[in-house]
């Protein structure tokens, strides 16, 4: 199949790319790109290792053609951080311990940064991550790393 052009901006950068148009967003991200901060897991859609934001909104990019971002702005987990200057949410990811094998991370971190935009309550941050799966920390710390930032205990650095 013919490859078919591709642009989109990709944690602040454009980007224009010739890619066989079936591939997956992840693929692209990965695979093309080497950013491969975004995990990829199932492969369909249930596990949310492979989050990212789509235009501020997170979508699993396992479950996203590449040629669906055309136009979009893309943010990847590599994208967060100001070079050495963590987010809030990173920074408390690491105060509370919020991950182990750390393959969740990413997602966990990209579901999170989405939903505390909208003030979520408690209640909310459960239905934040529930796509996303953990395997090793049993949640309570990723849910008090993202209760700390909802509760503005974090702020941004230097701004
Ligand atoms: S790899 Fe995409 S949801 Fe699991
Ligand atoms: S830290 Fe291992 S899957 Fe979450």
């Amino acid at each position: 199949m013919k490859k078919k052009r591709l642009r989109f901006t990709v944690n602040g950068e454009h980007h224009e790319l010739y890619i066989h148009p079936k591939k997956l967003l992840v693929e692209i991200l990965r695979d093309e790109m080497g950013l491969t901060g975004t995990k990829r897991g199932c492969n369909t859609g249930s596990c949310g290792a492979c989050t990212v934001l789509l235009d501020g909104m997170a979508v699993k990019s396992c479950s996203v053609l590449a040629m669906q971002a055309e136009g979009a702005e893309i943010t990847t987990v590599e994208g967060l951080a100001d070079g050495s200057r963590l987010t809030p949410l990173q920074r408390s990811f690491l105060d509370h311990g919020a991950f182990q094998c750390g393959f969740c991370t990413s997602g966990m971190l990209m579901s999170a940064t989405a939903f505390l935009e909208e003030n979520p309550t408690p209640e909310d941050i459960k239905e934040g991550i529930q796509g996303n799966i953990c395997r090793c920390t049993g949640y309570n710390s990723i849910l008090r790393a993202i209760k700390a930032v909802a509760e503005g205990k974090y702020k941004e650095e230097g701004r």
